[in-house]
């Protein structure tokens, strides 16, 4: 079979080149070698917002947008919401492979014993103010845990990568309910070890006297469920500031910082919080046709709305309606479900959304659950960096062991002024 090649040639020149081509794929450095004199850096590729860039490669999650598949390591996202528990599916974000009973048993025990946090931590959160965003809180705690664990710098030792992926994962859920606690002044509620992760969870954030918490096993799953959905998505915003960072060698913990700092802006893990505001705001069924032409007519996007990789339906957004229906069936009907239900049904068809091919995104429907839940709208992306955390420190760690990857450093087009002087300096000779 002959070699798969790319032949460009560059019209100032005349010349010809041949790139391979591997994976559907053209190595960026391969046009360093169009050159118009045989000098310099030579041609770049300009791809502002990675649209067409692939930074690494990955053998995590896959993704076809135009088809709305999404798999982790092989396996479709709908047959791992309905049979997996989220622990296990970030066993396999991790290693690879589904864990057995025996594998399993080990990693939900590694897990829950870590849960714990140093008693400094909670003296670090009630610095914060009373009303300060429980993600801010959580970008700043879950950095401040790289102080707590010097070892966490020894990234090249896999026995050490395993422990801070253990913490990372035990330890996010109890920084999160501490924040949200912090926030309405009641007591922190510790860990339980005889709940799942998901149970354990909704304790933390809501225990009040009784000696022990019960969650309700509906609202429990679908917790899990959604934390299933969130945990990996290949290169998005956040998770490709986690490689970047990690790609510094910086501890996980910073890098989680910095990914959960990324995950905190509205066009990405905030958009759930801002999809419930605007619910709200709609306020009610008669007023979508109003909101929709403002949305037509360019002045606000409709929250929920949209992906950059899927252009036909974003397949957790499918799973999350059947979720949807099992939550308010214990919770209660919401009435900004119904809003959003017809929202949906206006919008898919609208000619503005059906050209642009916006599709209801993950996001859309997972804020109605956590409301339903019980959960306040500020805690809606720090749900989201929980469910993610598996998925950064599989990238993470998958970065770190790529052979091919190095520190993440882009070229850039220089747009600015050419060389200049300040007044009364003296230019060399040559410049004269
Ligand atoms: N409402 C209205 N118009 C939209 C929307 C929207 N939600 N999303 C995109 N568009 C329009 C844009 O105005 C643009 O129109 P134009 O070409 O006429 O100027 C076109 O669609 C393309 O939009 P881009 O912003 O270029 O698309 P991009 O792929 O960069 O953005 C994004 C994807 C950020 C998700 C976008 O669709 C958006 O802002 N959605 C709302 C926020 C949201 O729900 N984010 C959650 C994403 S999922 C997640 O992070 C888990």
């Amino acid at each position: 079979m002959p070699e798969e090649t790319l032949s460009v040639v560059d019209n100032r020149t005349g010349r010809r080149y041949e790139i391979p081509i591997r994976d559907g794929a053209i190595p960026a450095t391969e046009l360093q070698k169009i050159t118009t004199d045989g000098a310099g850096t030579g041609m770049m590729s300009y791809d502002p917002a990675f649209l067409n860039t692939a930074s690494c490669r990955s053998a995590i999650t896959y993704i076809d947008g135009e088809r709305g598949i999404l798999r982790y390591r092989g396996y479709p996202i709908e047959e791992l919401a309905d049979k997996s528990s989220f622990l296990e599916v970030a066993y396999l974000l991790i290693h690879g492979e589904l864990p057995d009973p025996e594998q399993a048993r080990e990693w939900v025990e590694a897990i829950t014993h870590h849960t714990l946090l140093h008693e400094n931590i909670k003296k670090l959160i009630d610095g914060f103010h009373h009303d300060a965003h429980p993600m801010g809180i959580l970008v700043g705690t879950v950095g401040a845990l790289s102080t707590f664990y010097p070892d966490a710098k020894d990234i090249s030792k896999a026995e050490s990568r395993r422990l801070q992926i253990l913490r990372l994962i035990a330890k996010m859920p109890t920084l999160a309910a501490f924040a949200y606690r912090h926030a309405i002044g009641m007591p922190f509620a510790y860990p339980d070890s005889d709940l799942s992760y998901s149970g354990n969870f909704l304790n933390m954030m809501w225990k009040a006297t009784e000696l022990k918490y019960e969650p309700n096993p509906v609202l429990e799953r679908a917790l899990d469920v959604l934390l299933i959905l969130h945990a990996d998505h290949e290169q998005n915003c956040s998770t490709n500031v986690m490689r970047a960072v990690g790609s510094s060698h910086a501890d996980p913990f910073s890098a989680t910082a910095a990914a959960s700092a990324a995950l905190y802006g509205p066009l990405h893990g905030g958009a759930n919080e801002q999809v419930l505001r605007m619910l709200k705001e709609i306020g009610s069924i008669s007023r979508i046709p109003e909101y929709v032409k403002r949305v037509r007519a360019g002045e606000l996007r409709l929250m929920g709305f949209g992906h950059r990789v899927y252009k036909n339906h974003d397949p957790r957004a499918r799973i999350i309606k059947k979720v949807a229906d099992d939550v308010l069936a214990v919770t209660g009907r919401s009435p900004l479900l119904d809003i959003a239900l017809e929202m949906e049904r206006v919008a898919l068809a609208d000619d503005y959304f059906i050209k642009h091919r916006l599709y209801p995104n993950v996001d859309f429907y997972s804020g109605i659950i956590y409301a339903a839940i019980g959960f306040p709208v500020d805690m809606f992306p720090v749900l989201f960096a929980i469910g993610r955390t598996p998925g950064w420190l599989a990238q993470w760690q998958e970065g770190l062991l790529d052979p091919e990857q190095k520190i993440a450093r882009p070229r850039q087009v220089y747009t600015g002024p050419a060389e200049r002087h300040l007044p009364g300096v003296r230019q060399p000779a040559a410049a004269r």
